[in-house]
């Protein structure tokens, strides 16, 4: 069953924890997608498990669009990006719950990661049409969300919304306790 609950700023830690790589490789779910120059937006990054990771991809040629709702998570994952000299390469936003504030991005993204963010969002239409906006056109989103929170069903109606904002499944990768999708804007 989904939930608009947003996840505590503490959890952050936790989802940022090295110890979650025994777990999950952010290495080896993003290689397909981010290549050095690009230019990756990550809505609800954290404290920036993935982000670090999209960071070293694109390299200092690159950028790295990070946008959370919590200021307790951008500060964190800031400080994390200035630890391993990767900040200058990540533009971290504070978001609103109903606006990710994207002006001047449109068409501009090569790639964006949404993972275990869409469930807390009150209005997931508008979310997938900020995305589809920023996105360049043929660009993909990676949509992955928790099987724990989010039932099959669920996930399905979340992929309808997207389509409906033009970004459409091009694949099914295989997440670990997950439902994903590669959506292509079309
Ligand atoms: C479950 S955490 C996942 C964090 C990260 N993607 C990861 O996997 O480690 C969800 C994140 O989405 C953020 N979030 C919730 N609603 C949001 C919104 N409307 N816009 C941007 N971020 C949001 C939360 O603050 C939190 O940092």
């Amino acid at each position: 069953m989904a939930t608009h609950r947003v996840c505590p700023w503490w959890l952050g830690y936790f989802l940022a924890s090295p110890l979650r790589r025994l777990f999950e490789n952010p290495g080896a779910m993003l290689a397909p997608y981010v290549r050095e120059g690009m230019t990756v937006l990550e809505p609800g990054p954290g404290m920036g498990f993935f982000t670090l990771e999209l960071a070293r991809r694109v390299g200092p040629s690159g950028r790295v669009i990070a946008v959370d709702i919590q200021p307790r998570m951008i500060s964190s994952l800031k400080r994390r990006a200035a630890r391993a000299r990767m900040l200058e390469r990540i533009d971290a936003r504070l978001a609103e719950p109903d606006s990710m504030k994207l002006d001047g991005l449109g068409g501009t993204v090569d790639f964006a990661l949404a993972y275990a963010v869409v469930h807390e969002l009150p209005d997931i239409g508008s979310f997938f049409a900020e995305i589809a906006q920023a996105l360049k056109p043929g660009a993909c989103a990676l949509l992955a969300e928790p099987a724990g929170h989010v039932n099959a069903a669920h996930f399905e109606e979340e992929l309808k919304a997207a389509a409906r904002a033009g970004l459409y499944p091009a694949s099914r990768p295989t997440i670990r306790r997950s439902h994903a999708a590669l959506l292509k804007r079309v």
